[in-house]
């Protein structure tokens, strides 16, 4: 009993340090060190949720649960598609296991119908238009970025890669006839303009993915937020989490994600929809289809 004791004490010695140490704390997420692997970290749900950057707050009890299950769960359908990602396993109920990237600072945003702020920018389009062709945009998440040899006067703006370099946009004023706030010669991966291309394909192949498993589970995925990192072997990466926090997701004529809480709904109800979230993806799964490739031979050509 006493030696089994001695080594539930040497086991919690060995995995404290790593659930102490911060490498980065963010509103809804806490990064740790992996001591067995420093090109790999450990990351961390909490029960915060936040809204209109930081200014809307609140909490729940297993939203960090709710958060760390989905992300594995949707990480797993995406790895089992191929899509390169930072994530390698999930650990416990709040924690998965990641490649520590060095992240790229662009929200990169993917929608299939209109809502949001995109209905802000574009005021002639309306509430749910289907495009087609996913849009894609970029958003350059300004707020910890250093060495841009300016100051940004408006955090998080719209940015379009031009020949003049990266232009920046109110991304809550029509587009239309709204000239660059700001037009930026330097700005990241501003050498490497072909990545732009390259995340724009890879978050679309990944929307692509997400829209079919969603549309099994009789719900529509409007749009989603996703971000991309370079890992330690200097690969393109999806990294981050995808949540209940980065989509939009309609299901009977409602959202079923966040903006039921940017929407000033009861904090219960929207633990509910994270809940029930949360077991839909759990059905995510890859589909065992058969594609049949049914031929005639060329002698059926052949008129007597
Ligand atoms: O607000 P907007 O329409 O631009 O949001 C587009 C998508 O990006 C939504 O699914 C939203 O949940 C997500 N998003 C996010 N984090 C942000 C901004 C938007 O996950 N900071």
């Amino acid at each position: 009993m006493k030696k089994k004791l001695i080594s539930i004490f040497v086991f919690l010695c060995a995995i404290i340090p790593a659930f102490g140490e911060i490498l980065a704390e963010g509103k809804t997420k806490i990064v740790r060190p992996y001591p067995e692997d420093p090109t790999l970290a450990i990351f961390e749900s909490k029960d915060d949720i936040t809204a209109f950057n930081g200014l809307k707050h609140d909490a729940f009890q297993g939203k960090g649960e709710f958060a760390n299950q989905t992300t594995c769960n949707v990480f797993r359908l995406l790895a089992d598609c191929g899509i390169p990602l930072a994530f390698r396993k999930q650990l416990d109920s709040h924690h998965f296991l990641g490649e520590m990237c060095q992240m790229i600072p662009y929200e990169v945003v993917v929608r299939r119908e209109a809502h949001g702020s995109y209905l802000t920018r574009h005021p002639s389009i309306e509430k749910e238009t289907v495009f087609p062709k996913l849009v894609v945009e970029f958003f350059l998440k300004t707020r910890n970025l250093e060495g841009m040899g300016v100051p940004i006067p408006r955090h998080d703006p719209l940015f379009q890669l031009t020949d003049s370099g990266g232009e920046l946009f109110l991304p809550e004023t029509p587009i239309e006839g709204q000239k660059p706030y700001l037009i930026l010669s330097d700005f990241p991966l501003k050498d490497r303009p072909a990545l732009f291309e390259e995340i724009a394909l890879m978050a679309k192949q990944t929307f692509l993915i997400l829209e079919k498993a969603w549309q099994l589970e009789n719900a529509r995925l409007v749009d989603f937020k996703v971000e991309f990192g370079i890992n330690s072997s200097g690969k393109l990466v999806l990294a981050d989490v995808i949540d209940n926090d980065c989509w939009r997701v309609v299901q009977n004529g409602q959202y079923i994600d966040k903006q039921i809480f940017r929407d000033g709904g009861a904090i219960d109800k929207v633990a509910e929809l994270y809940k029930y979230v949360t077991a839909a993806t759990g059905r995510f799964t890859l589909p065992c289809n058969q594609l049949i490739l049914w031929r005639e031979s060329e002698s059926d050509h052949v008129l007597k």
